[in-house]
């Protein structure tokens, strides 16, 4: 029996440009569940930071700013909107330089402790698919199910570089490898809940599939799960 109301917590990790994002929305529309992509709300984080002029260096400052921190996640005709404070910054965080920003906000041990605890909030009755770095490992160590979803450098890249192209963002595929390259860095180096693979997750190598396959593949393991935990869904 699951023992959450909703339904069982799965939680998919793993780095910048693997598809989490794509596979957490199809995944979760799938099943029914509620979407929480977590980078997002670093994101957004992170735009509060730099909007206030906050100094990143100065941590009571950085703790006291995260105090009134409120960041929403919310689903309009299907889109996944991020609310900050009140302000709609779904477009706004998601360019090149905030990317690079975000990886070093998300380092901050106040910004993680605020961000924790509503994630572990958001998620706590279950029927959800929560994304990022540390879900499986820090937020939900006890998720029902775990995914660690990778794919090679370069792949990443070239996904993030059509992905800006398209939205009329001029960037090189070389750039797009650095950027990718010095976030991994940031991400798995740092000491606060830094990306691993949490040793219970399922891996999942994205390179040579398509979100099709590796989405029938997730699907079909979530399913069992659900069904094995509650017979009656
Ligand atoms: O998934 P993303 O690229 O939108 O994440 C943005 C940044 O936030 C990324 O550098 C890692 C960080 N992050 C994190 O530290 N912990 C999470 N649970 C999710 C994202």
């Amino acid at each position: 029996m699951c023992s959450r109301p909703d339904g069982i917590v799965i939680a998919i990790d793993g780095p910048s440009g693997a598809g989490k994002s794509t596979i957490a929305r199809l995944l979760a529309e799938r099943l029914g569940y509620i979407q929480i992509d977590t980078g997002a709300m670093y994101r957004a984080a992170a735009f509060l930071l730099a909007a206030a002029g906050v100094n990143l260096g100065d941590l009571a400052a950085v703790e006291n700013f995260c105090r009134n921190l409120d960041i929403r996640l919310e689903s309009v005709s299907g889109r996944q909107l991020v609310r900050a404070n009140g302000k709609d910054v779904t477009a706004q965080i998601r360019t090149p330089e905030m990317s690079l920003l975000t990886s070093r906000v998300s380092a901050l041990k106040p910004v993680r402790e605020a961000l924790l605890k509503s994630q572990q909030q958001m998620g706590r009755r279950g029927g959800v698919v929560l994304e990022g770095r540390d879900i499986g490992t820090v937020v939900f160590p006890d998720a029902e199910m775990k995914f660690y979803l990778s794919a090679s450098v370069e792949e990443r890249a070239r996904r993030r570089c059509d992905e800006l192209t398209s939205k009329g963002e001029p960037v090189t595929i070389e750039e797009t490898i650095a950027g990718v390259v010095e976030r991994d860095r940031q991400d798995s180096e740092r000491d606060l809940a830094p990306l691993r693979q949490a040793d219970d997750a399922i891996p999942v190598d994205s390179s040579r599939l398509s979100i099709e396959e590796v989405l029938a593949k997730m699907f079909v393991m979530c399913r069992n799960k659900i069904d094995a935990l509650e017979p009656s869904l």
